[in-house]
């Protein structure tokens, strides 16, 4: 396969992206997430990430800033997602190098952690693990089993805690 270029969006792209998450998923929410959270307070630009084949944009992930509430506490850690593939180049492991690349730039940013809701056998390949075992949940109602964390510091959700999706995430859950 030609290499894949990961990079953050551009400005440029976002028409690109939207035909993306529109190819990938069933209807039009995610797209519109998409669109919401660069609107919103917790979109990272650096962290809206396109891969690229042959100049092409194929796939997208975009990590944000949630609050982590625990103990009358509340800090910001990350969450992954939407994420998205064109049907056409699914299975060759362009998800894998988006998430790859996501979790290495998500790191030196000084974030101790990545939450995400979705298919828990797809994201546990990548070191995310239920996040009820740390005793981490969520705002959303979804299985228990659909979300996942991953520590980027060591030890960072010790505490547990509820994951504050913003009321975009909504529309999806
Ligand atoms: C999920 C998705 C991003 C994966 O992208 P990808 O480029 O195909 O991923 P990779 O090639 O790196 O990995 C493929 C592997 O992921 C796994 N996988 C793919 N989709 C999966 C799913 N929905 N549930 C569980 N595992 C899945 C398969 O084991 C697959 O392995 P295979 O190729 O041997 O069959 C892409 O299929 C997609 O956009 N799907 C529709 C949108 C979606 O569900 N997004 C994620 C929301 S949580």
């Amino acid at each position: 396969m030609q290499a894949i270029k990961v990079r953050a969006e551009a400005a440029s792209d976002f028409n690109a992206i939207d035909v993306v998450n529109l190819s990938a998923f069933q209807g039009e929410s995610e797209a519109q997430l998409v669109s919401d959270l660069r609107k919103s307070a917790g979109f990272i630009p650096d962290l809206s990430l396109v891969a690229e084949l042959n100049g092409r944009i194929v796939g997208h992930v975009v990590l944000s800033r949630v609050p982590l509430n625990s103990g009358g506490k509340s800090r910001e850690i990350l969450a992954l997602g939407p994420m998205s593939v064109v049907p056409s180049q699914s299975h060759r492991g362009i998800g894998t190098e988006l998430i790859d690349a996501a979790v290495a730039r998500a790191k030196p940013l000084c974030y101790e952690a990545i939450a995400v809701a979705g298919h828990p056998d797809y994201y546990r390949r990548f070191g995310f693990k239920p996040a009820a075992d740390w005793g981490v949940s969520c705002n959303l109602e979804l299985p228990e089993d659909a979300l996942l964390a991953m520590e980027l510091v060591d030890g960072a959700l010790a505490g547990g805690g509820e994951v504050e999706y913003p009321d975009i995430f909504r529309a999806l859950f």
